[in-house]
């Protein structure tokens, strides 16, 4: 820094707000200092500058399952946002675990992060551990949280997927449903019996199963339904790695999709185009999520206290090939 200072004739201080963003320098001045620190091709120690800031320019985001594609969808967005105001991230993966979650909120903080995104954990402990830089959550809503959040509308867009069974005449339908620690989970299953309330059906206990939102729990969850009787015409799992799954098990049933039993989802993951059938599936904007948290959470590190927002995104139900209208011989079974 002494170097620049002299190159540019200009006081230690100046190069410091200069480089560091602290404070605004006449223009001529500031032209100086970058014309100095380009031809002499000094690098900012980003982790010197943060500790001098108590802030790097980092951005924390952790995510429950790094092998679901759901969440990579997210993180996409959130590093569009950053990326364009030269935030950095650092990813953290949970594995839905929330004391390894806790674990890596803590020496996240170490890093002198300047906001961290949160898709948390089933039993999250976050709303109990909110010291330190601004936390943005999304996709699901911890307990007691009360802090800025983006979700999507995961009730309607479940209520959308069980309107569209009834429509096709399925009246005994199994649902597999993700961990019931989780309120987008829960959200998911009440819009569906919302639906089947409306419409006058009900249906057993047996027939909503509690899976973990992937692909074996998914498989072994369409097992049991297969056993029931009546056995359902029609499986909603709540998300599209369960519903990879049930595929399988239905296969491996010698049955047929969407012959003998239909499948629909959530997520709408690119990947459900090219399932056999491809995926009738509710879409919801993960890429969106990310955008609009990342978003919220540069207004907090930029100083905004605003009221905490919540911002809540649609879903879509997009129809492809894996429902069939139920006819009414297969509804007797
Ligand atoms: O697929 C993973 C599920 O967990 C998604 O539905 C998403 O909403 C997440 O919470």
């Amino acid at each position: 820094m002494h170097q620049i200072a002299r190159a540019a004739a200009v006081s230690l201080g100046t190069v410091s707000h200069v480089i560091n963003g602290t404070a605004t320098v006449r223009e001529p001045l500031r032209h100086r200092v970058l014309a100095a620190v380009k031809s002499l091709g000094y690098e900012p120690n980003e982790l010197s500058r943060g500790l001098r800031l108590n802030r790097t320019n980092i951005i924390g985001v952790i995510i429950p399952d790094i092998t679901n594609p759901f969440f990579p969808g997210v993180v996409r967005g959130i590093e569009d946002v950053a990326y364009k105001d030269s935030y950095r991230l650092v990813l953290c993966n949970t594995d839905n675990d929330p004391n390894k979650e806790a674990l890596c909120l803590g020496q996240l903080k170490s890093f002198l992060p300047a906001g961290i995104l949160l898709i948390p954990a089933p039993d999250s402990t976050i709303s109990a551990n909110i010291s330190g830089p601004p936390v943005v959550c999304v996709d699901r809503r911890p307990d007691g949280w009360k802090g800025d959040i983006v979700t999507v509308a995961n009730r309607d867009g479940a209520y959308k997927a069980a309107r569209h069974l009834i429509e096709m005449g399925h009246r005994q339908i199994g649902v597999i449903s993700g961990p019931s620690h989780l309120t987008n989970a829960v959200e998911r299953v009440r819009g569906f019996r919302q639906a089947l309330d409306d419409a006058g059906i009900s249906i057993g206990p047996e027939y909503i199963q509690e899976a973990q939102f992937d692909r074996n729990s998914g498989y072994t969850s369409t097992i049991r339904l297969l056993q029931l009787l009546p056995r359902p015409t029609a499986i909603f799992a709540t998300n599209d790695l369960m519903a990879m799954g049930a595929l399988l098990a239905i296969r491996d049933a010698k049955l047929v999709c969407p012959k003998d039993v239909s499948v629909i989802s959530f997520d709408g993951l690119d990947v459900t185009e090219l399932t056999d059938p491809a995926m009738t599936t509710v879409y919801q904007p993960g890429y969106q999520l990310g955008y609009s948290a990342a978003r919220l959470l540069l207004e907090r590190i930029d100083g905004s206290d605003a009221p905490a927002k919540e911002i809540e995104l649609e879903t879509e139900l997009r129809v492809r090939h894996s429902v069939a209208r139920v006819n009414t011989r297969t509804r007797r079974r």
